[in-house]
């Protein structure tokens, strides 16, 4: 079996956590109990793209149960938790010697370079087959197939020289050596692909625009808008994970201190949450009106980030945008403030602009945490301030990600729209869909029982005086929640 991860010994760590994570994930044991004989992902062979954490093998080997061959590589160079991926390229049947479990390319700390060689293997089967389905988490499984088949129609993969990134560059490259393999490779897996299943908002962004410029290949369904992802994993996952993460990575008292959240949609929200209960002063930036005045109205201070730079000790980007902070703006924060981005890519703060040479200095305190100290005058020192996890998502670089219960909902959401778009071809002709609502419903109640939640009924009559089904759906595709 070829896989790549850091450390095969860490696999019985990893199996011991998994079994835990079983525990607190419901609705994924049972899709296993539901579909296990069925086995209705017999033939697909998924590429996974998504933070390869306890969370997400207990979700790989779901897919497993359920008939799927997968190929598996983390969306994010820091995400991987080694035990984690050891524990799934083991397997439950297999030893540390003769590995028996899913190809897992996955290691905490993956240059550039290697995470996009890693994106690469999860899409090429060893016996020459390549994926038939993508579940991805941010789009870049999806990106570089598009990218690939952009490079062999034009017969020339981009120029490297005239990347705009260091990241381009490194994509560009690798299309370009994939070039030099084969001239037909990614014609076959754009064909062979049915379909993606799409984690998180900013990978949603991605498939609208593919959609609307008419360039998306296949079907996809976002996962993301399924309610019982993005108001349950954005905002519950986060409220717990931030936190994680601060602490984790700086372990100062967040009590008292003025914490801003920049972006107050569904992330923005668990965060500003978590930072309240902490007691810190929590201030808000938004540019939608509707999410401002909800934080006005949920008790939050709501300003421009240059306002409230002086006073700001901890600053968190949650908006899914770019150059939200500028580096600028970092030279003239408080100093050792804390900088962490929670949103997916790492332009929100503009670490391009504080790497550049002679902007800053860096001093690294522990894997994740970096010092970044201002030239100072004459008369006054340079401050310096503390960046979480290159700028990359904190959540999962700092700490260990969103707890499984909430994960449960999310990968709920994933396997059921894997099953969809595998099974029913026919029924989603290339477009981004979401899941119908009785599947969102049932995800939700597949999560009660654990919580001791007990469901009121409705009665003939009442469910006749609402318009609706006694057995739902009880809303309509409208409505906010
Ligand atoms: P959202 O669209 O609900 O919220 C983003 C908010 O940011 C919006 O209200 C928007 O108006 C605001 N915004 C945009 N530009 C801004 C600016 N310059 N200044 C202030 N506010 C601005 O998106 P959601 O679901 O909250 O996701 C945000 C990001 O977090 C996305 O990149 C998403 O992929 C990522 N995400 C990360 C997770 C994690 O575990 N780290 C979990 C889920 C999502």
């Amino acid at each position: 079996m070829d896989f790549k991860v850091a450390d095969l010994s860490l696999a019985d760590f990893g199996r011991t956590e998994i079994q835990l994570a079983e525990h607190e994930m419901p609705g994924l044991m049972a899709m296993r109990a539901r579909y296990g004989d069925s086995k209705p992902l017999s033939g697909a062979r998924v590429a996974g793209s998504l933070h390869m954490t306890i969370q997400t093998a207990v979700l790989i080997e779901t897919l497993v149960a359920l008939g799927a061959e997968v190929r598996w590589a983390s969306c994010n160079i820091f995400s991987t938790q080694d035990h984690a991926a050891a524990a799934v390229a083991v397997g439950p049947n297999g030893t540390v010697d003769a590995p028996a479990g899913v190809p897992v390319f996955a290691w905490k700390g993956e240059t550039l370079e290697e995470y996009w060689w890693c994106t690469q293997q999860i899409l090429m089967w060893p016996d020459g087959k390549f994926a038939n389905m993508i579940l991805d988490d941010g789009g870049d499984a999806t990106l570089l197939v598009h990218l690939g088949l952009d490079a062999e129609k034009a017969g020339v993969a981009p120029d490297p020289t005239t990347a705009t990134s260091h990241e381009q560059k490194v994509i560009f490259a690798v299309l370009n050596a994939s070039l030099g393999e084969s001239t037909d490779r990614w014609t076959k897996i754009s064909a062979e692909i049915k379909g993606v299943t799409e984690e998180t908002t900013t990978g949603v962004h991605r498939l609208y625009d593919m959609m609307k410029e008419g360039s998306l290949l296949f079907p996809a369904i976002n996962v993301n808008d399924s309610v019982t992802k993005s108001k349950f994993d954005n905002k519950y996952g986060c409220r717990h994970s931030l936190i994680d993460g601060i602490n984790r990575a700086t372990d100062v008292l967040i009590g008292g201190k003025v914490a801003v959240v920049c972006g107050y949609g569904d992330v923005g929200k668990g965060c500003a949450e978590s930072l309240r209960g902490q007691g810190a002063r929590v201030i808000v930036t938004e540019i939608d009106p509707i999410c401002a005045l909800q934080a006005a109205m949920d008790g939050y201070q709501v300003d421009t980030l240059e306002n409230v730079l002086g006073i700001a000790d901890i600053v968190i980007t949650a908006t899914g945008n770019k150059d939200v902070v500028t580096v600028d703006q970092m030279s003239r924060m408080k100093h050792q403030a804390i900088l962490g981005n929670i949103g997916h890519f790492d332009n929100e703060i503009d670490m391009a602009g504080l790497e550049a040479p002679g902007v800053a200095e860096r001093k690294n305190v522990k894997p994740q945490v970096d010092v970044w100290t201002f030239p100072g005058t004459d008369d006054k020192p340079g401050t310096s301030i503390i960046v979480l996890s290159e700028g990359r998502l904190m959540n999962l670089g700092n700490a260990t990600g969103h707890p499984s219960f909430v994960m449960s909902n999310s990968f709920t959401n994933q396997v059921l729209a894997q099953i969809e778009l595998f099974t029913k071809p026919e029924e989603y002709p290339v477009g981004v869909y979401v899941l119908p609502k009785h599947l969102d419903e049932e995800v939700a109640r597949l999560h009660l029982d654990s919580l001791g939640v007990k469901l009121t009924e409705l009665t003939d009559t009442q469910a006749s005086y609402l318009g609706v089904p006694v057995e739902g759906p009880y809303k309509s595709d409208e409505y906010r929640y």
